[in-house]
């Protein structure tokens, strides 16, 4: 028998981590999305509360998590609606996947709603469809990272492919974003300035740098990870987007942070932080002050690697 209403909670998650470029993600341990999925006669109808509620589209086909709804409906021929109810925690438009959090607990949540015994990787096939409402493409780090938690690396997209490693225990994480509102659009934005093409020394820097952080998760070894958060082909070309943008790279290593880049597609930026060499604390505000030193209000905090989606409640 179906359930008539799931809770998923869902975390938030960071792309890229430098060399990774739609390659690789990372689930938070805060903050998250909480999304109740409730049975209803017909079609998909969104609600939304929380953080920044009044700037998401409440149209299923310009929400990402309707979006995924209207999806797994289709595709799985349920003769169903869901009233989609997303509790935002986690704020829109900065670059900490909250799109994607939504989407992947509609997935998550749906998967056991209806017991479509869909593996990780099938979820985040479903769940990706919704980025291409606020990104114009099915990219899925973030997403399948708001899946499995921890670090994945999309070891391809055609079929999906997801490798999924644990993070460090040693692991701390900075974020840090300036207060200014971003354009709606704004991940469509920061992807139309990505270079087409790349000359065969960036692609030699990057493939160095992505191979050693993911042996730096495979071994964990949190230096190696912070280190080797370096990208010669996207960030270079986003990084005028960001007001600030080297002051609090600057500061964030000065700091003590192993690495720091842009989180996704920006603006945030994030750092690596080894919790027995550095205080995060410290380093969060250090990014906060590079923030305020280009003119503009910051927001910062630390937190830790996290877990994936999971069943709240269930009835
Ligand atoms: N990999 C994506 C990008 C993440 O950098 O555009 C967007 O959140």
């Amino acid at each position: 028998m179906p359930h008539n209403q799931v809770t998923v909670k869902a975390p938030a998650t960071t792309a890229n981590l430098g060399p990774g470029y739609d390659v690789f993600g990372l689930a938070l341990a805060e903050p998250s999305d909480k999304v109740t999925l409730t049975r209803i006669p017909s079609g998909v109808r969104i609600e939304v509360a929380g953080i920044s509620a009044a700037a998401i589209p409440t149209a299923p086909e310009k929400n990402t998590a309707g979006v995924v709804a209207a999806h797994i409906l289709k595709e799985f021929s349920l003769k169903t609606g869901v009233h989609v109810k997303i509790m935002k925690g986690i704020l829109p438009g900065i670059g900490l996947g909250s799109s994607a959090a939504s989407a992947a607990a509609v997935a998550y949540g749906l998967n056991h709603m209806f017991s479509l015994n869909l593996n990780s990787t099938q979820v985040v096939r479903l769940a990706a469809k919704g980025e291409v409402a606020s990104a114009g493409f099915e990219h899925a780090d973030n997403v399948a990272a708001a899946i499995c938690g921890d670090f994945v690396i999309i070891k391809s997209y055609n079929p999906l492919e997801i490798v999924n490693l644990k993070a460090p225990v040693d692991m701390e994480v900075c974020v840090a974003y300036h207060n200014v509102k971003t354009l709606r659009n704004k991940t469509e934005k920061a992807r139309s300035v990505v270079p087409k093409q790349v000359p065969i020394e960036k692609l030699v820097h990057n493939v160095g740098k992505a191979a050693a952080l993911a042996a730096g998760f495979a071994t964990g070894n949190v230096d190696l990870i912070g280190e080797a958060m370096q990208d010669a082909v996207v960030e270079p070309a986003r990084a005028f987007l960001i007001p600030g943008y080297e002051r609090v790279k600057e500061n964030a290593l000065k700091a003590g942070a192993c690495g720091v880049t842009i989180s996704g597609a920006g603006p945030a930026m994030l750092s690596i932080v080894n919790k027995k060499k550095a205080d995060a604390a410290k380093v969060a505000s250090a990014m906060k002050a590079g923030f305020e030193c280009a003119g503009v209000e910051a927001t910062a905090f630390a937190t830790k690697p996290g877990k994936g989606a999971c069943i709240m409640e269930m009835e």
